[in-house]
């Protein structure tokens, strides 16, 4: 079979998908050890090949009984946004392409679209214009260059070259984070060398942001280089730390700020919301996705840096064999990765599809859809709704009883209308709801809520 004739069978089997996906239970019913089966699990590494469209087909086939909804609207768990059509399509293109998007010489089209893209999204999110891009693969990893960056940053103004000389011996780093950091942020403190156990932990509020005064005290006790990690978006309530407190605070003591914004970041795009992150632009550096709220295919993170000397210093090496350019941008000098995927490309399409004012509805609408939840929910007699619900997040609680709530996530998981997960939040179980999709409408928020309600209302058995 043709490689046209190939693809054209997986535009048949994507269509097949598309229309099975929202009359399906959202999470599939089956077991890990019957996917196992269905994968040919335990069978030996085939010797001869097959045919690649018996291939794709049995594939499809298979992947599709452990396929989660994820790109429907009543997906509301984690923080998962579904995929724009333009950025599936987008993504189908960047895979045909297949480009290394390292360099410049190696993809040319993959550079230049990075270097719009980025320009797009500084201008989108209310950040210097100056500041330097990386496209990464999630915002795990945009913490971790941000981190990076920092590293090279304060030490450099101590004397210290840890690119050079590595951490042995190098003067002591601060660092601070509040208390509701996420936990990407300690496993990026792993990777940079800097641990986790000196940690300067900032008591938070009961909507899990920082509380200023805290970190202005611990501002104080800390001499030499210093790195405060902030968050836009906490990922259970969706609050911000207070950025404009934070971002001056930093700035007097000289210390290197961070955001971690890995979906609150977007709330800059509305003028109902951005005054949540105000105060941003007087960080250091940003970490942000592109596969949560901007609804881009995995895997897409981006971070940003005010410092492009710092971030291009901690990421970039060199090799005989590598052509780097002098003039133009060669992606991987912003990111830890050599080789890897044209991500810009989708971000591109996205971009250009939506206009400021797409991303600007998108968000607003995710927002409203999430309050929307909330008060549906709320009404009814023992249902409590633990936070402020300031953007798309919904901690709700029920009976307020642990056991109960966890049950009520169950029978939801189990009933299939919508999929959505459990937290604990301040010692106490909860239900989370993300509404972080595009194609979530007004009626599959009352559809879900119904099947919630549903499971709250249902008897429950005393085994
Ligand atoms: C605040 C925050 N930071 C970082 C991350 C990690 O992002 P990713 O899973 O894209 O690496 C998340 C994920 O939910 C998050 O909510």
């Amino acid at each position: 079979m043709s490689q046209e004739k190939l693809l054209s069978k997986v535009v048949d089997l994507a269509s097949a998908y598309y229309g099975r996906r929202d009359a399906a239970p959202v999470f599939p019913r089956i077991t890990p050890d019957q996917l196992r089966r269905a994968f040919g699990a335990g069978s030996p590494m085939p010797e001869q090949g097959q045919d690649a469209e018996e291939v794709i087909a049995g594939l499809a086939e298979t992947a599709q009984l452990g396929l989660v909804a994820q790109t429907g609207p009543r997906y509301f768990g984690f923080v998962i946004g579904g995929s724009l059509p333009v950025a599936t399509a987008a993504d189908w293109l960047t895979s045909v392409w297949d480009q290394n998007a390292g360099l410049y010489a190696s993809s040319p089209a993959s550079s230049v679209v990075e270097e719009v893209a980025a320009s797009w999204l500084l201008e989108l999110l209310g950040l210097p214009r100056t500041a330097s891009v990386g496209f990464v693969t999630g915002c795990g990893t945009a913490n971790f260059t941000g981190l990076a960056a920092a590293r090279h940053y304060v030490l450099r103004q101590a004397g210290w070259d840890v690119e050079l000389d590595g951490l042995n011996g190098a003067p002591p780093i601060n660092i601070i984070l509040g208390q509701e950091a996420h936990v990407t942020v300690h496993t990026a403190l792993r990777m940079v060398g800097l641990g986790t156990r000196s940690i300067k932990s900032v008591p938070t509020d009961a909507q899990g942001r920082m509380v200023a005064a805290e970190l202005l005290k611990t501002l104080r006790s800390c001499k030499g280089p210093t790195i405060v990690v902030a968050q836009a978006g906490n990922v259970n309530t969706g609050a911000f730390d207070p950025l404009q407190e934070i971002g001056s605070a930093a700035r007097e003591a000289g210390a290197w700020l961070h955001v971690d914004g890995a979906f609150g970041l977007w709330a800059a795009v509305s003028d109902q919301l951005k005054h949540l992150t105000s105060g941003a632009e007087l960080a250091d550096s940003w970490a942000t996705d592109g596969h949560k709220w901007l609804n881009v295919p995995y895997d897409c993170g981006i971070i940003m840096c005010a410092h492009p000397e710092a971030h291009r210093a901690a990421m970039t090496v060199t090799a005989a064999y590598l052509v780097q350019s002098d003039k133009e941008r060669d992606p991987f000098e912003w990111t830890p990765e050599f080789s890897r995927r044209g991500r810009g490309f989708t971000v591109y399409a996205a971009l250009k599809h939506l206009g400021r004012s797409g991303v600007r509805d998108l968000i607003e609408r995710s927002c409203a859809r999430a309050r929307q939840m909330a008060d549906l929910l709320r009404r009814e007699p023992g249902v409590e709704i633990l936070n402020d619900v300031v953007l798309n997040q919904v901690l709700v609680r029920f009976n307020n009883s642990d056991d109960f709530t966890r049950g009520v996530i169950e029978r939801v998981q189990q009933d299939g209308t919508c999929w959505l997960g459990g937290t604990t939040w301040h010692k106490v179980a909860a239900m989370r709801v993300s509404v972080s999709n595009w194609s979530t409408t007004e009626r599959d928020i009352e559809l879900s809520a119904q099947a919630i309600l549903r499971a709250a209302r249902a008897p429950v058995t005393v085994p």
